[in-house]
């Protein structure tokens, strides 16, 4: 296709960054706050504990203050439910609710939109222990943590994302450390199953609820979206794709929008006895919801061929790549594509054909918000020459660009992340953020903040509203 009718990004196009709670605020147990399960668990590698992490909690409106000079329009974080609520459900922790009111007024006053995360892989430790997804009760909890925040926040909140990557808890819940399954359970994809549909469930009611108490705010669901491609053009390698494309994007999509559950996945499901027990009505509930637009994360696409029926998994399988599944498909190489240092495949131009493929299925605006480049940054007299990441998001920002002369709706562009901060397998080290934080994994440092070159030519490029994504002079 030519690009000579290249569109501009439209004016009140959304450029900032994304955060979560338990990634980036520190402050683990302070005011009240409950422990989640990311306290509880193996934390990832070098990682001392959650006490402290980028210390936003204490360090937001400097943090804030950086941003709105690299020109944000929107910030998306994550409210953590232990702030809210520390056992999950019962008493309002007041301290946490003043917490987010001022941090959501420091948006306010930088002139930045938040946009909020409700639910970001931490569960209330006190509701883990009471089954969490897997317990059918996990839908009112869910809905009752919402109303607290539409209540308390929805005044100033427009906004709102439901659950960070329920496609990752699903397929990779138990290695983030937020996937509860019992122990003695007999068929662990029937549970994992059963978990989603509470997960879609909730999410339904908390779509409906925000619409009913807040007629002016939008909400929408944030999985991870990676269009899955055949490894050759052989019809069983393309029917793969379609098999793991619909269990890994578009089962989650199709239920938020549609209120339907993918008839590939389903007879995926039926083959292993793994169908969810569905309650006489849920599916009403989730055909009467509907989101007002989708929010997204991608980092790159994954690339699936058939597998053999006889095919013996061993070890642990990727599965947010395909992992392997006999009869079904199985992860493949993608030979056309580099990798970054922590070997994730750069793919930009599959961030193109990810958003045509997802705008073509569903007709609703969409908003990236996740995207961007873990690496090693070194910080050398105050300076943090990070050239690999202004290339790896100039890359996607320049498809964004031409998906939007597709003709895709895209209200927003929200990297990850703003600051650097832990990442979910590798803890501080591999860094993402525009701001470089001063600490170790063991969390030795002054945790000064540092504008990284990203920084400076971020925010040329917002300034430009994306015109000028050169390099910095
Ligand atoms: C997304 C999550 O999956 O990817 C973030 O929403 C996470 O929480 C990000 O940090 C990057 O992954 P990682 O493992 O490099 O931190």
């Amino acid at each position: 296709m030519l690009d000579k009718n290249l569109k501009p990004f439209p004016d009140d196009f959304f450029w900032g960054a994304s955060t979560s709670a338990y990634q980036v605020e520190g402050a683990n147990l302070t005011d009240g706050k409950g422990p989640s399960c990311q306290d509880v668990k193996e934390l990832p590698a070098g990682t001392a504990s959650l006490d402290i992490c980028a210390d936003h909690y204490h360090r937001y409106k400097e943090d804030i203050a950086l941003m709105s000079e690299m020109g944000f329009k929107m910030y998306r974080f994550s409210i953590a439910w232990t702030r809210i609520l520390p056992n999950g459900t019962g008493e309002v922790n007041q301290a946490g609710i003043d917490h987010y009111n001022d941090v959501i007024n420091c948006c306010l006053e930088h002139g930045i939109t938040p946009l909020v995360t409700m639910f970001h892989f931490d569960m209330p430790d006190a509701l883990d222990k009471r089954g969490s997804w897997g317990n059918r009760e996990s839908v009112d909890w869910f809905v009752n943590y919402a109303k607290v925040l539409f209540q308390s926040f929805g005044d100033r909140v427009k906004y709102w994302l439901t659950i960070n990557e329920q496609n990752m808890l699903t397929l990779v819940g138990p290695v983030i450390g937020t996937m509860h399954i019992p122990e003695g359970c007999t068929n662990v994809l029937k549970e994992t199953y059963q978990q989603n549909h509470h997960m879609l469930l909730a999410q339904a009611k908390a779509m409906q609820l925000c619409h009913q108490m807040l007629p002016d705010a939008k909400i929408g669901p944030a999985p991870n979206i990676s269009l899955v491609y055949p490894a050759s053009c052989k019809p069983e390698d393309i029917q793969a794709s379609q098999e793991f494309n619909a269990i890994r994007n578009w089962v989650y999509l199709d239920m938020a929008v549609y209120g339907i559950y993918n008839n590939l996945v389903w007879r995926f499901l039926e083959e292993h006895d793994a169908t969810p027990d569905i309650v006489p009505g849920d599916m009403d509930i989730m055909k009467a919801a509907h989101p007002d637009f989708i929010g997204f994360n991608y980092y790159s696409t994954a690339t699936v061929q058939k597998c053999p029926a006889d095919f013996a998994v061993e070890g642990e399988a990727d599965q947010q790549k395909g992992g392997a599944e006999a009869g079904y498909f199985m992860n493949a190489a993608n030979p056309n594509l580099p990798k970054t240092e922590f070997g994730w495949e750069i793919d930009p131009m599959g961030y193109r054909n990810t958003m045509r493929e997802m705008y073509s299925r569903y007709h609703l605006p969409m908003i990236t918000t996740e995207n961007g480049l873990g690496a090693y940054d070194t910080l050398e007299d105050g300076k943090v020459h990070d050239q690999y990441r202004i290339n790896y998001l100039r890359d996607h920002i320049q498809q964004l660009r031409l998906a939007i002369s597709d003709g895709v709706q895209m209200m927003g562009y929200l990297p990850w992340s703003a600051l650097d901060l832990v990442s979910t397998h590798e803890g501080i080290r591999k860094r993402y953020g525009f701001i470089y934080v001063d600490t170790t994994d063991e969390q030795v440092g002054t945790l000064d903040r540092y504008r990284k070159d990203s920084f400076f030519w971020y925010k040329k490029v917002i300034a430009t509203n994306g015109q000028d994504l050169s390099d910095l002079a």
